[in-house]
């Protein structure tokens, strides 16, 4: 089992990317635990607080350096990624030379209710990853297209051959995760 913390960049309690990544956690159970992390609390950042770190941006460090992989879920804001994710990928990366990034084995997906997919998004989320250190994988890719129904109240793919190319996707990332690290016992939660 490996622990992955997942960063999902909406923070609506209906977002249809909270929904995906609850989709792609029933498609893996067994083989990845989820832990979300929390990223609506961080303030923005400043490299000023680096003399006083705020505590919830300790949290996050440890957080991320206790997980054996990272998974972004990500929506698309004007063509790009939501600011409070990218805030949320900055305050890691930080001090210089401190990135808890370094070489941990990542993955994104994205929904959104356009045709696009999240294309773009992802396409920027794929230049910043790799500089702060993420280990990325390439493909299986997820562009999830948002409708009415196509995950219902349990976070189950009602589309069979969408479900089939999601379990793929998730024996990819579980091969992708074990090439960094070894796996964990399960957290009870
Ligand atoms: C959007 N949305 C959007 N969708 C898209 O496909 N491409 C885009 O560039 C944008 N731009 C955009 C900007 C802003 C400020 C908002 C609020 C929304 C629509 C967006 O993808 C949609 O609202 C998703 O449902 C948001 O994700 P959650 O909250 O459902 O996870």
């Amino acid at each position: 089992m490996y622990r992955v913390a997942v960063f999902v960049g909406s923070t609506r309690p209906t977002s249809s990317n909270l929904k995906l990544a609850k989709a792609l956690e029933k498609l893996a159970a067994g083989k990845l635990q989820f832990q979300y992390i929390k990223i609506d609390n961080l303030p923005f950042y400043d490299d000023a607080l680096w003399n006083d770190p705020p505590a919830e941006v300790m949290r996050l460090k440890r957080e991320i350096a206790a997980a054996d992989a990272v998974l972004f879920v990500t929506p698309e804001y004007n063509r790009s990624i939501p600011g409070i994710l990218k805030n949320a990928i900055d305050w890691p990366s930080r001090p210089f030379g401190e990135s808890v990034w370094t070489d941990k084995p990542g993955a994104i997906a994205g929904a959104t209710g356009g045709v696009s997919g999240t294309a773009a998004a992802q396409a920027h989320l794929r230049s910043i990853l790799p500089v702060v250190g993420v280990a990325l994988m390439g493909r299986p890719e997820i562009y999830f297209q948002s409708r009415p129904g196509a995950i219902d109240d349990d976070h189950h793919i009602t589309d069979e051959r969408l479900s089939t190319n999601l379990n793929i996707w998730v024996e990819r990332f579980t091969d992708w995760i074990g090439m960094f690290t070894k796996p964990q016992q399960a957290v009870e939660e």
